[in-house]
C-alpha cells in the first residue's frame, strides 16, 4: 500500500518507529497542520517519506491509496468520510468515531465503494488475545468479567490547572471512556458481542469523564470495566467461569501473557512477545488484508467496531456525556 500518514503527534510517531516492519507498504506522505510543518519535515527526513503536506486535500488528490488517521477523536469521522469519498482505504485510530451513527455512515460508504476501513485498535490483533478465545470453553459457564485499565495521565495535571488538551476536551470527543475504557470494551465485545444492557457511572470534572465504571450485562454474566486517567492501579483483565478463571496482568490494549487456572488445579500459561511493539501485529494484518484484497475479513473487524461504537455511544449518552461533534451532519 501507499500510505498517507495524517498527524504528527504521539501515536503517529510511535507508528513511524515500527513502520519498517511493513515490507509491502510505502510511507508515501506525511500530513501535518501548518503549525507542525517543521516537525513533519524532520520526521519525513528521519523516516524517508518523500511528500509532506499541510493540506489534507493534497493527500486525497495524491497517489496514496490508504490514509492512516492519527488525529484527535473529533476529526475521525469527517476525515475518514472525505478519504472514502476520494476512493482511499482508511485506517482510523481508536476510538473509531464519537457517535455510532457516524460509524454506520462510514461503514456503509466503505462497503458501497468496496474500500478497506479499519479501526486501529491493538487489542484484537494481539496473539495472546486469540488464545483467550481458545481457552474460554474450558472455563465452563462464564459468570464475571473484570477489566481494569487505570493510568494516571500527565495531561490530567495540566487539565487540573485549566489547560484542556484533546484527550480531556468534550469538543474533541475526549474522556476516559473514549480514550482508555474503549480497550476494555473491545476486549469484552470481541469475546462476547453486544450486551443486553449497559450502564456507565463516570467521575465527571469540567464536563468530561476523567474515570468511570462501565457495567455490561450479558444476561447470564456481568462485566465490570474500569477506565481511569485521573488515578492509577495495576492493569488486568480477568474472566471468571464456574470451572476456573483466566487472568492477564496487562491492560486490554496489550494482552500480553495469560494464565488459566481451573478448579481441578490445572494451570496453563501463555506468553507471546514475539512481535515486540503492540502496533506491529495490527498493522501487519491491515497490510496483509489490503495486499490480499481480503475485504471480507476487513468487514468482520468493521462489524466489531460498529458493535463497540454502539456500546460506547449508548453508555455515554445514558450518563449525560454528549459531544458537540455528535450533532455534526451524518451522511
Ligand atoms: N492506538 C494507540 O495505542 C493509541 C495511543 C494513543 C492515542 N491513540 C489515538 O490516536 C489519536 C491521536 O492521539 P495522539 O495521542 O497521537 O494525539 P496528539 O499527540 O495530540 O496528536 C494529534 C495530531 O493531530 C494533529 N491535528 C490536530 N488537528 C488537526 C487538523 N485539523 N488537521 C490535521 N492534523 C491535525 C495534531 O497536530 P498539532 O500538533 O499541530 O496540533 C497532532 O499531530 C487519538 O484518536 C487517540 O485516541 C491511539
Amino acid at each position: 500500500m501507499k500510505l498517507g500518514i495524517i498527524g504528527t503527534g504521539i501515536i503517529a510517531q510511535e507508528f513511524l518507529s515500527i513502520a519498517h516492519h511493513l515490507e509491502k507498504t510505502e510511507m508515501y506522505a506525511l500530513c501535518s497542520t501548518k503549525r507542525s510543518e517543521k516537525e513533519a519535515r524532520m520526521l519525513a527526513q528521519e523516516y524517508s517519506i518523500n511528500q509532506v503536506f499541510t493540506d489534507y486535500e493534497d493527500v486525497l488528490r495524491s497517489e496514496a491509496d490508504t490514509v492512516y488517521l492519527a488525529l484527535p477523536n473529533h476529526l475521525h469521522y469527517s476525515y475518514a468520510y472525505r478519504a472514502l469519498l476520494a476512493g482511499k482505504n482508511v485506517i482510523v485510530e481508536k476510538p473509531f468515531t464519537p457517535a455510532v451513527e457516524q460509524a454506520m455512515a462510514l461503514s456503509r460508504t466503505a462497503r458501497e465503494k468496496k474500500l478497506f476501513l479499519f479501526e486501529a485498535v491493538t487489542t484484537l490483533h494481539q496473539p495472546d488475545y486469540r488464545r483467550v478465545k481458545e481457552f474460554l470453553p474450558e472455563l465452563g459457564t462464564i459468570r464475571l468479567v473484570q477489566c481494569s485499565y487505570s493510568q494516571y495521565s500527565r495531561r490530567y495535571d495540566r487539565f487540573k490547572q485549566g489547560e484542556i488538551l484533546p484527550a480531556f476536551d468534550p469538543a474533541c470527543a475526549g474522556g476516559a471512556l473514549m480514550d482508555i475504557n474503549i480497550y476494555n470494551i473491545h476486549y469484552t465485545a470481541g469475546l462476547f458481542g453486544k450486551p443486553s444492557s449497559i450502564h456507565y457511572f463516570p467521575n465527571i470534572e469540567r464536563g468530561i469523564d476523567t474515570s468511570g465504571v462501565l457495567l455490561l450485562d450479558y444476561g447470564s454474566f456481568q462485566c465490570t470495566l474500569t477506565g481511569a486517567k485521573d488515578c492509577s492501579a495495576p492493569c488486568s483483565c480477568a474472566i471468571l467461569g464456574d470451572k476456573g478463571y483466566l487472568i492477564q496482568d496487562s491492560p486490554a490494549n496489550l494482552c500480553q501473557g495469560i494464565r488459566m487456572v481451573l478448579n481441578d488445579g490445572t494451570q496453563k500459561t501463555v506468553k507471546n512477545h514475539s512481535y515486540g511493539h503492540r502496533m506491529i501485529c495490527e498493522f501487519l494484518e491491515f497490510e496483509n488484508m489490503i495486499h490480499r484484497g481480503d475485504l471480507n475479513t476487513c468487514y468482520q473487524y468493521l462489524d466489531h467496531s460498529l458493535c463497540v461504537c454502539e456500546i460506547q455511544t449508548e453508555a455515554r449518552r445514558m450518563a449525560g456525556i454528549v459531544f458537540p461533534v455528535e450533532v455534526e451532519q451524518v451522511h
